[in-house]
Protein backbone atom coordinates (compact mmCIF):
# COMPACT_ATOMS: atom_id res chain seq x y z
CA UNK A 1 0.00 0.00 0.00
CA UNK A 2 1.43 3.55 -1.07
CA UNK A 3 1.60 5.12 2.59
CA UNK A 4 2.21 9.68 2.40
CA UNK A 5 2.26 12.52 4.77
CA UNK A 6 2.34 15.74 3.00
CA UNK A 7 3.26 19.37 4.55
CA UNK A 8 1.21 20.90 7.44
CA UNK A 9 0.64 24.64 7.58
CA UNK A 10 3.92 25.39 9.25
CA UNK A 11 2.85 28.86 11.12
CA UNK A 12 0.59 26.91 12.93
CA UNK A 13 2.41 23.51 12.76
CA UNK A 14 5.66 22.34 13.26
CA UNK A 15 5.06 18.63 14.46
CA UNK A 16 5.26 15.44 11.45
CA UNK A 17 3.73 12.68 11.62
CA UNK A 18 6.42 10.30 10.23
CA UNK A 19 9.83 10.44 11.59
CA UNK A 20 13.00 8.65 9.98
CA UNK A 21 12.61 5.49 13.32
CA UNK A 22 9.16 5.13 12.10
CA UNK A 23 9.34 5.27 8.58
CA UNK A 24 12.14 2.57 8.97
CA UNK A 25 9.42 0.76 10.40
CA UNK A 26 6.07 1.48 8.07
CA UNK A 27 8.59 0.25 5.33
CA UNK A 28 9.69 -3.39 6.86
CA UNK A 29 5.83 -3.50 7.20
CA UNK A 30 5.36 -3.25 3.36
CA UNK A 31 4.45 0.25 2.68
CA UNK A 32 5.59 1.73 0.32
CA UNK A 33 6.31 5.71 2.01
CA UNK A 34 6.51 9.23 -0.06
CA UNK A 35 7.31 12.33 1.36
CA UNK A 36 7.29 15.83 0.11
CA UNK A 37 11.04 17.82 -0.44
CA UNK A 38 12.11 19.13 3.22
CA UNK A 39 9.53 17.31 4.87
CA UNK A 40 11.26 17.38 8.20
CA UNK A 41 14.22 19.63 7.73
CA UNK A 42 12.58 22.31 9.59
CA UNK A 43 13.57 19.52 12.31
CA UNK A 44 16.87 18.01 11.80
CA UNK A 45 15.29 14.86 9.76
CA UNK A 46 17.00 15.43 6.29
CA UNK A 47 15.49 14.29 2.97
CA UNK A 48 18.57 12.07 2.82
CA UNK A 49 18.08 10.19 6.22
CA UNK A 50 14.62 9.62 4.67
CA UNK A 51 15.66 8.04 1.65
CA UNK A 52 19.01 6.32 3.01
CA UNK A 53 15.66 3.98 4.51
CA UNK A 54 14.07 3.65 1.16
CA UNK A 55 11.37 6.77 1.08
CA UNK A 56 10.70 8.31 -2.21
CA UNK A 57 10.38 12.23 -2.02
CA UNK A 58 8.62 14.15 -4.68
CA UNK A 59 8.56 17.90 -5.65
CA UNK A 60 4.73 18.14 -6.14
CA UNK A 61 2.35 17.68 -3.64
CA UNK A 62 -0.39 17.02 -6.31
CA UNK A 63 1.64 13.79 -7.35
CA UNK A 64 2.03 12.60 -3.66
CA UNK A 65 -1.57 12.85 -3.24
CA UNK A 66 -2.32 10.98 -6.51
CA UNK A 67 -0.35 8.26 -5.74
CA UNK A 68 -1.59 7.54 -1.84
CA UNK A 69 -3.52 4.79 -0.33
CA UNK A 70 -3.02 6.29 2.77
CA UNK A 71 -2.45 9.81 4.15
CA UNK A 72 -1.40 10.27 7.95
CA UNK A 73 -1.37 13.79 9.25
CA UNK A 74 -1.34 16.12 12.38
CA UNK A 75 -3.97 18.02 11.49
CA UNK A 76 -6.46 18.30 8.16
CA UNK A 77 -5.04 19.59 5.32
CA UNK A 78 -6.29 22.42 3.52
CA UNK A 79 -9.67 22.60 1.39
CA UNK A 80 -7.36 23.10 -1.80
CA UNK A 81 -4.96 19.91 -1.14
CA UNK A 82 -8.48 17.28 0.05
CA UNK A 83 -10.12 18.33 -3.31
CA UNK A 84 -7.32 16.24 -4.29
CA UNK A 85 -8.53 13.49 -2.42
CA UNK A 86 -10.07 10.13 -4.24
CA UNK A 87 -12.64 7.32 -3.44
CA UNK A 88 -11.34 5.25 -0.87
CA UNK A 89 -8.55 6.95 0.41
CA UNK A 90 -8.12 6.55 4.30
CA UNK A 91 -6.59 9.58 6.33
CA UNK A 92 -5.80 9.57 9.59
CA UNK A 93 -4.44 12.18 12.27
CA UNK A 94 -6.01 14.20 14.82
CA UNK A 95 -8.77 15.90 12.65
CA UNK A 96 -10.62 17.75 15.66
CA UNK A 97 -13.87 16.17 15.15
CA UNK A 98 -15.88 19.45 16.96
CA UNK A 99 -14.18 21.88 14.72
CA UNK A 100 -14.02 20.38 11.76
CA UNK A 101 -17.48 18.72 11.48
CA UNK A 102 -18.39 20.25 7.98
CA UNK A 103 -15.31 19.85 6.14
CA UNK A 104 -15.34 15.90 7.64
CA UNK A 105 -19.06 15.26 6.37
CA UNK A 106 -17.49 16.06 3.24
CA UNK A 107 -14.94 13.93 2.66
CA UNK A 108 -17.32 11.20 4.26
CA UNK A 109 -19.45 11.56 0.75
CA UNK A 110 -16.68 11.23 -0.87
CA UNK A 111 -16.20 7.61 0.29
CA UNK A 112 -12.82 8.65 1.67
CA UNK A 113 -12.11 6.90 5.31
CA UNK A 114 -11.28 9.35 8.32
CA UNK A 115 -9.35 8.47 11.87
CA UNK A 116 -9.53 11.39 13.89
CA UNK A 117 -6.76 10.11 16.75
CA UNK A 118 -8.25 12.26 19.42
CA UNK A 119 -11.23 9.91 19.67
CA UNK A 120 -9.71 6.50 20.88
CA UNK A 121 -11.13 5.05 23.60
CA UNK A 122 -8.76 5.08 27.20
CA UNK A 123 -8.34 1.49 26.85
CA UNK A 124 -5.34 -0.90 27.87
CA UNK A 125 -4.81 -1.61 24.46
CA UNK A 126 -5.36 1.87 23.12
CA UNK A 127 -2.45 3.04 25.54
CA UNK A 128 0.59 2.93 23.22
CA UNK A 129 -1.67 5.05 20.54
CA UNK A 130 -2.78 7.53 22.48
CA UNK A 131 -1.72 10.44 21.48
CA UNK A 132 -3.87 13.01 23.61
CA UNK A 133 -1.77 11.13 26.73
CA UNK A 134 1.48 11.52 24.57
CA UNK A 135 1.27 15.05 23.90
CA UNK A 136 -0.55 16.42 27.02
CA UNK A 137 2.15 15.13 28.80
CA UNK A 138 4.59 17.01 27.08
CA UNK A 139 2.33 20.48 26.83
CA UNK A 140 2.15 19.36 30.91
CA UNK A 141 6.30 20.06 31.39
CA UNK A 142 6.19 23.12 28.64
CA UNK A 143 3.71 24.80 30.30
CA UNK A 144 5.84 24.53 33.51
CA UNK A 145 9.06 25.78 31.86
CA UNK A 146 7.09 28.60 30.18
CA UNK A 147 5.95 29.89 33.35
CA UNK A 148 9.01 29.38 35.46
CA UNK A 149 10.60 31.31 32.24
CA UNK A 150 8.62 34.68 32.93
CA UNK A 151 8.36 34.00 36.80
CA UNK A 152 11.01 36.69 38.08
CA UNK A 153 12.08 34.77 41.15
CA UNK A 154 13.75 31.68 41.70
CA UNK A 155 11.92 28.70 42.12
CA UNK A 156 13.88 26.33 45.12
CA UNK A 157 14.54 27.12 48.47
CA UNK A 158 18.04 28.46 48.49
CA UNK A 159 19.38 28.44 52.00
CA UNK A 160 22.91 29.75 52.48
CA UNK A 161 25.14 31.88 54.64
CA UNK A 162 24.54 34.81 52.13
CA UNK A 163 20.51 34.57 52.80
CA UNK A 164 17.50 32.63 52.03
CA UNK A 165 14.94 32.51 48.99
CA UNK A 166 12.20 30.42 50.00
CA UNK A 167 10.65 27.80 47.29
CA UNK A 168 8.08 29.27 44.85
CA UNK A 169 4.80 27.72 45.64
CA UNK A 170 2.75 26.78 42.36
CA UNK A 171 -1.07 25.79 41.99
CA UNK A 172 -2.17 23.22 39.51
CA UNK A 173 -5.67 23.39 38.30
CA UNK A 174 -6.69 19.64 37.02
CA UNK A 175 -4.56 16.97 37.53
CA UNK A 176 -5.08 14.93 34.24
CA UNK A 177 -2.47 14.11 31.80
CA UNK A 178 -0.79 17.34 31.45
CA UNK A 179 -1.48 18.58 34.92
CA UNK A 180 0.09 15.17 36.22
CA UNK A 181 3.44 15.86 34.66
CA UNK A 182 3.36 19.48 35.87
CA UNK A 183 3.22 18.52 39.20
CA UNK A 184 6.22 16.40 38.66
CA UNK A 185 7.97 18.88 36.38
CA UNK A 186 7.67 21.66 38.99
CA UNK A 187 8.44 19.11 42.18
CA UNK A 188 11.57 18.33 39.85
CA UNK A 189 12.16 21.97 39.93
CA UNK A 190 11.86 22.75 43.73
CA UNK A 191 8.37 24.12 43.84
CA UNK A 192 5.93 23.29 46.33
CA UNK A 193 3.38 21.95 44.78
CA UNK A 194 -0.72 21.92 45.17
CA UNK A 195 -3.43 20.73 42.81
CA UNK A 196 -6.99 20.25 42.73
CA UNK A 197 -9.24 18.50 40.69
CA UNK A 198 -13.14 17.30 40.57
CA UNK A 199 -12.28 13.47 40.02
CA UNK A 200 -11.20 12.46 43.60
CA UNK A 201 -9.18 9.16 41.95
CA UNK A 202 -6.57 11.83 41.29
CA UNK A 203 -5.82 12.87 44.64
CA UNK A 204 -3.71 9.41 45.46
CA UNK A 205 -1.99 10.56 42.10
CA UNK A 206 -1.18 13.77 43.15
CA UNK A 207 0.05 12.53 46.69
CA UNK A 208 2.50 10.20 44.98
CA UNK A 209 3.93 12.83 43.08
CA UNK A 210 4.75 14.98 46.19
CA UNK A 211 1.88 17.14 45.42
CA UNK A 212 -0.75 18.29 47.91
CA UNK A 213 -4.25 17.88 47.07
CA UNK A 214 -6.50 20.58 47.91
CA UNK A 215 -10.08 18.30 48.23
CA UNK A 216 -13.37 20.17 47.66
CA UNK A 217 -15.30 19.82 51.14
CA UNK A 218 -18.11 17.03 50.80
CA UNK A 219 -17.43 16.55 46.79
CA UNK A 220 -18.83 13.43 45.20
CA UNK A 221 -16.65 11.91 42.50
CA UNK A 222 -17.19 13.66 38.92
CA UNK A 223 -15.60 11.03 36.99
CA UNK A 224 -17.49 8.89 33.72
CA UNK A 225 -16.77 5.61 33.56
CA UNK A 226 -13.86 6.39 30.37
CA UNK A 227 -12.18 8.47 33.40
CA UNK A 228 -12.92 12.09 32.22
CA UNK A 229 -14.27 14.59 33.97
CA UNK A 230 -18.05 15.35 34.57
CA UNK A 231 -19.26 19.08 34.76
CA UNK A 232 -19.30 20.00 38.50
CA UNK A 233 -22.85 21.42 40.21
CA UNK A 234 -23.68 24.82 41.22
CA UNK A 235 -22.50 23.61 44.63
CA UNK A 236 -19.48 22.07 44.13
CA UNK A 237 -17.94 25.36 41.87
CA UNK A 238 -18.86 27.72 44.84
CA UNK A 239 -17.08 25.48 47.16
CA UNK A 240 -14.01 25.10 45.53
CA UNK A 241 -13.95 28.95 44.26
CA UNK A 242 -13.79 29.41 47.99
CA UNK A 243 -11.16 27.16 48.33
CA UNK A 244 -9.13 28.56 45.83
CA UNK A 245 -9.99 32.18 46.85
CA UNK A 246 -7.92 31.51 49.93
CA UNK A 247 -5.53 28.92 48.68
CA UNK A 248 -4.39 31.78 46.02
CA UNK A 249 -2.87 34.27 49.45
CA UNK A 250 -0.01 31.98 49.35
CA UNK A 251 0.53 30.77 45.73
CA UNK A 252 2.77 31.99 42.98
CA UNK A 253 2.71 30.21 39.48
CA UNK A 254 -0.60 28.25 38.41
CA UNK A 255 -0.85 25.62 35.75
CA UNK A 256 -4.43 25.47 34.48
CA UNK A 257 -5.58 22.25 32.68
CA UNK A 258 -8.94 21.69 33.50
CA UNK A 259 -11.05 20.04 30.60
CA UNK A 260 -14.26 18.62 30.03
CA UNK A 261 -14.38 16.50 26.55
CA UNK A 262 -16.66 18.12 24.09
CA UNK A 263 -17.14 21.40 26.02
CA UNK A 264 -15.61 24.81 26.59
CA UNK A 265 -13.46 25.13 29.26
CA UNK A 266 -14.57 25.84 32.83
CA UNK A 267 -13.79 28.95 33.95
CA UNK A 268 -12.33 28.56 37.05
CA UNK A 269 -10.31 31.69 38.70
CA UNK A 270 -12.29 34.37 37.89
CA UNK A 271 -12.01 38.48 38.45
CA UNK A 272 -12.61 38.96 42.16
CA UNK A 273 -10.03 35.79 42.97
CA UNK A 274 -6.97 37.70 41.13
CA UNK A 275 -7.00 40.30 43.98
CA UNK A 276 -5.66 37.52 46.10
CA UNK A 277 -2.79 36.83 43.42
CA UNK A 278 0.37 38.69 44.47
CA UNK A 279 2.01 41.14 41.31
CA UNK A 280 4.66 38.84 40.17
CA UNK A 281 2.57 35.77 39.93
CA UNK A 282 2.03 33.92 36.33
CA UNK A 283 -0.55 31.84 35.50
CA UNK A 284 0.29 29.42 32.15
CA UNK A 285 -3.20 28.36 30.73
CA UNK A 286 -3.19 24.96 28.90
CA UNK A 287 -7.15 25.22 28.55
CA UNK A 288 -6.34 28.95 25.80
CA UNK A 289 -8.02 27.03 23.04
CA UNK A 290 -11.00 25.76 24.65
CA UNK A 291 -12.02 29.28 26.15
CA UNK A 292 -9.19 29.21 29.21
CA UNK A 293 -9.57 28.01 32.51
CA UNK A 294 -9.08 32.07 33.72
CA UNK A 295 -11.66 35.19 32.66
CA UNK A 296 -8.48 36.76 31.34
CA UNK A 297 -7.21 34.19 29.28
CA UNK A 298 -6.38 35.00 25.40
CA UNK A 299 -4.63 32.70 22.64
CA UNK A 300 -1.02 33.66 22.17
CA UNK A 301 -1.24 37.11 24.24
CA UNK A 302 0.71 37.63 27.49
CA UNK A 303 -2.38 39.35 29.32
CA UNK A 304 -1.38 41.01 32.35
CA UNK A 305 -4.14 42.00 35.42
CA UNK A 306 -2.99 43.36 38.82
CA UNK A 307 0.60 42.42 38.22
CA UNK A 308 -0.13 38.99 37.57
CA UNK A 309 0.91 37.63 33.89
CA UNK A 310 -1.41 35.50 31.61
CA UNK A 311 0.13 33.11 29.02
CA UNK A 312 -1.37 30.07 27.00
CA UNK A 313 -0.58 29.33 23.30
CA UNK A 314 -2.47 27.89 20.48
CA UNK A 315 -0.15 25.23 20.20
CA UNK A 316 2.48 24.62 23.01
CA UNK A 317 3.97 21.81 21.41
CA UNK A 318 5.20 23.73 18.26
CA UNK A 319 8.17 25.04 21.05
CA UNK A 320 9.15 21.03 21.79
CA UNK A 321 8.59 19.67 18.26
CA UNK A 322 11.15 17.14 17.84
CA UNK A 323 10.05 15.03 21.37
CA UNK A 324 6.33 15.97 20.27
CA UNK A 325 6.79 14.14 17.01
CA UNK A 326 8.95 11.47 17.74
CA UNK A 327 5.38 10.41 20.03
CA UNK A 328 3.14 11.23 18.11
CA UNK A 329 4.64 9.63 15.07
CA UNK A 330 4.79 6.23 17.07
CA UNK A 331 1.36 6.33 18.54
CA UNK A 332 -0.03 6.43 14.50
CA UNK A 333 1.83 3.86 13.75
CA UNK A 334 0.68 1.78 16.54
CA UNK A 335 -2.64 2.34 15.16
CA UNK A 336 -2.14 1.79 11.42
CA UNK A 337 -0.19 -1.54 12.53
CA UNK A 338 -3.84 -2.46 14.29
CA UNK A 339 -5.05 -1.48 11.13
CA UNK A 340 -3.44 -3.50 8.59
CA UNK A 341 -3.87 -6.99 7.50
CA UNK A 342 0.06 -8.40 6.65
CA UNK A 343 -1.49 -11.48 5.10
CA UNK A 344 -4.07 -9.53 2.22
CA UNK A 345 -1.72 -6.18 2.85
CA UNK A 346 -4.62 -4.24 2.79
CA UNK A 347 -6.22 -2.22 5.58
CA UNK A 348 -8.83 -4.04 7.78
CA UNK A 349 -11.90 -2.02 8.63
CA UNK A 350 -12.92 -4.12 11.60
CA UNK A 351 -15.92 -1.99 13.25
CA UNK A 352 -15.87 -4.82 15.89
CA UNK A 353 -12.16 -3.50 17.22
CA UNK A 354 -13.29 -0.88 19.37
CA UNK A 355 -10.28 1.11 18.70
CA UNK A 356 -11.33 1.26 14.68
CA UNK A 357 -14.79 2.07 15.48
CA UNK A 358 -14.38 4.60 17.91
CA UNK A 359 -11.87 6.35 15.55
CA UNK A 360 -13.73 6.37 12.10
CA UNK A 361 -15.93 9.03 11.74
CA UNK A 362 -19.31 7.93 10.32
P1 LIG B 1 -7.38 15.44 30.92
O1 LIG B 1 -8.80 15.17 30.59
O2 LIG B 1 -6.44 14.31 31.10
O3 LIG B 1 -7.29 16.36 32.25
C1 LIG B 1 -8.17 17.42 32.54
C2 LIG B 1 -8.40 17.39 34.04
O4 LIG B 1 -9.22 18.52 34.41
C3 LIG B 1 -9.17 16.13 34.48
O5 LIG B 1 -8.43 15.46 35.48
C4 LIG B 1 -10.48 16.69 35.00
O6 LIG B 1 -11.02 15.89 36.03
C5 LIG B 1 -10.06 18.08 35.46
N1 LIG B 1 -11.16 19.01 35.64
C6 LIG B 1 -12.28 19.18 34.89
N2 LIG B 1 -13.06 20.16 35.42
C7 LIG B 1 -12.41 20.62 36.54
C8 LIG B 1 -12.70 21.61 37.50
N3 LIG B 1 -13.82 22.35 37.46
N4 LIG B 1 -11.81 21.78 38.51
C9 LIG B 1 -10.69 21.04 38.60
N5 LIG B 1 -10.35 20.08 37.70
C10 LIG B 1 -11.20 19.88 36.70
O7 LIG B 1 -6.84 16.48 29.83
P2 LIG B 1 -5.33 16.73 29.39
O8 LIG B 1 -5.03 15.81 28.29
O9 LIG B 1 -4.46 16.75 30.60
O10 LIG B 1 -5.40 18.20 28.79
C11 LIG B 1 -5.50 19.32 29.65
C12 LIG B 1 -5.67 20.61 28.85
O11 LIG B 1 -4.49 20.91 28.14
C13 LIG B 1 -6.79 20.56 27.82
O12 LIG B 1 -7.48 21.78 27.79
C14 LIG B 1 -6.04 20.33 26.51
O13 LIG B 1 -6.74 20.77 25.38
C15 LIG B 1 -4.84 21.20 26.79
N6 LIG B 1 -3.69 20.95 25.93
C16 LIG B 1 -3.23 22.04 25.27
C17 LIG B 1 -2.20 21.94 24.41
C18 LIG B 1 -1.75 23.18 23.72
O14 LIG B 1 -0.89 23.10 22.87
N7 LIG B 1 -2.28 24.34 24.06
C19 LIG B 1 -1.56 20.63 24.15
C20 LIG B 1 -2.09 19.53 24.92
C21 LIG B 1 -3.13 19.71 25.80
Amino acid sequence: MKLVSISENRDIEKRIAVTPEIAKKYISLGFNLSLPKNYGAHLGFSDEDFKNLGVSFLDNEEELINNSDIIIQLGLPTDEKMSLFKENLTLIGSLNTFLNKPRLENLKSKKINCFSLELLPRITRAQSMDILSSQANLAGYKAVVEAFQVYERAIPMMMTAAGTIPAAKVLVVGAGVAGLQAIATAKRMGAVVFATDVRIASKEQVESLGGKFLTVEGSENLETEGGYAKEASDDFKKKQEQLLTDTLKKIDIIICTALIPGRDAPKIIKEDMFKNLQPGSVIYDLAAVQGGNTVFTEVDKIVEKNGVKILGEANILNKLPVSASNLYAKNVFNFVSNLYDKESKKLNINLEDEIIEKTLIK
